[in-house]
């Protein structure tokens, strides 16, 4: 990418929403099309956004550098599969400068693995030191039968990759019924043995899907009263600025957290905001309220109107979600899916 404009910030005053939460975590979706097609999160057949709605790679870095002068410390880059979109490297690349400047502690993605082998040692050269993995199994057949497109060999080298890279990686694991629920215990020694934390999530009700989510939900209350009779969970204050409440397993030493937006709201220490690959600002992962940020970039090469549009559309930031999973709301909590909002 060409060295941008805005390669020196301009600090401005952090941001702070009406309930008093700063935001300092910025999750940019930098594409909604993924190589997978997860039952949880997408149908089969799915619509994408033309190409030419997307903001370039050019627009996205100046869009973060904004939120970065901002006050955001950590940028998250997500999709649909971030990894898919072409010449995304080089939005890492032009980002890295803001790890290098101190502006920003950390530069990271959650991603689907496919893509590592390609990606590891770019990324860690870009200044990405850690990476969050979705897997929900390790068995084969039963990969192939939540990701319907997905080959988990694919991510088993895409894995080896990072790690050999000097990337420390979290596994992130959806919590499914009668899935992957007897396999919870698998997946956790087998993290904590290749020495990566784990982190267990919740199926929210986020667009619809050719099934009922009400047969896939596992409230993670449960899944962790199981994992307690089997080991010593201890909790500790380990943070990485994203949801999850961490333990410490005992007979593994490893760490594995816990993403509740269903059983245990976490929405009072909110500090994130989300973009998606147009320019859409979402306040609440779990609302509709969004503000455009595409047109303000595009209306002048200043940021004037790009600060003010972000300033307003924090101070309408919502206190939080409403999600609710029952046989009796079959529609989904929120219209869009979680490959626009990147999660
Ligand atoms: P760490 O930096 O490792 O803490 O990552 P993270 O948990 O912030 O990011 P990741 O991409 O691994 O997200 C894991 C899951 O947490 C995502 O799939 C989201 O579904 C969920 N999540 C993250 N933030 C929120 C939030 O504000 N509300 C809700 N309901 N879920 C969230
Ligand atoms: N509920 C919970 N997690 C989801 N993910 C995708 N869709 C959902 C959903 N409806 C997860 C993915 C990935 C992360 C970004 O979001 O598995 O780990
Ligand atoms: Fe793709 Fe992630 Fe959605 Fe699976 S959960 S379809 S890997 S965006």
């Amino acid at each position: 990418m060409p060295d941008s404009q805005n390669t020196n910030i301009e600090p401005q005053p952090p941001l702070i929403d009406p309930f008093g939460r700063a935001v300092t975590y910025l999750r940019v979706s930098v594409t909604d099309r993924c190589d997978f097609r997860c039952v949880y999160c997408m149908a089969e057949d799915m619509t994408f956004l033309p190409k030419r709605d997307l903001l370039t790679l050019e627009e996205l870095d100046r869009l973060c550098s904004a939120f970065v002068a901002k006050g955001v410390r950590k940028l998250r880059i997500t999709g649909g599969e971030p990894l898919v979109r072409r010449n995304i490297l080089s939005l890492f690349e032009a980002l890295g400068r803001h790890i290098d400047t101190g502006a920003l502690d950390e530069l990271t993605v959650t991603t689907n693995g496919s893509q590592l082998e390609r990606f590891a040692v770019a990324l860690h050269d870009a200044g990405v030191r850690r990476i969050n993995v979705s897997l929900d199994t390790l068995d084969k057949a039963k990969f192939k039968a939540i990701t319907r497109w997905g080959e988990i060999g694919k991510v088993m080298t895409g894995l080896k990759a990072a790690r050999d890279a000097g990337l420390a990686v979290k596994i992130n694991t959806v919590a499914l019924k009668g899935v992957n629920e007897d396999e919870i215990e698998e997946i956790l020694r087998w993290s904590h043995g290749e020495g990566m934390d784990m982190t267990l999530i919740e199926t929210m009700p986020l667009g619809d899907i050719d099934g009922d989510r009400t047969d896939q939900y596992l409230p993670l209350s449960m899944v962790r009263a199981n994992l307690a009779e089997r080991f010593t969970l201890n909790d500790i204050a380990y943070k990485t600025g994203g949801p999850a409440r961490y333990v410490e397993v005992e007979e593994t030493g490893g760490r594995l957290g816990f993403i509740t937006p269903m059983t245990h709201n976490f929405c009072e220490s909110c500090n994130r905001v989300r973009v998606t690959c147009t320019g859409t600002l979402y306040m609440c992962l779990g609302q509709d309220d969004a503000a455009d940020l595409r047109a303000p970039l595009r209306a002048s090469e200043g940021n004037e109107l790009l600060d003010q549009a972000i300033d307003e559309a924090i101070s309408r930031k919502p206190e939080g979600h409403d999600f609710i999973i029952d046989r009796r709301t079959s529609r989904p909590s929120v219209s869009r899916h979680m490959s626009v909002t990147g999660g």
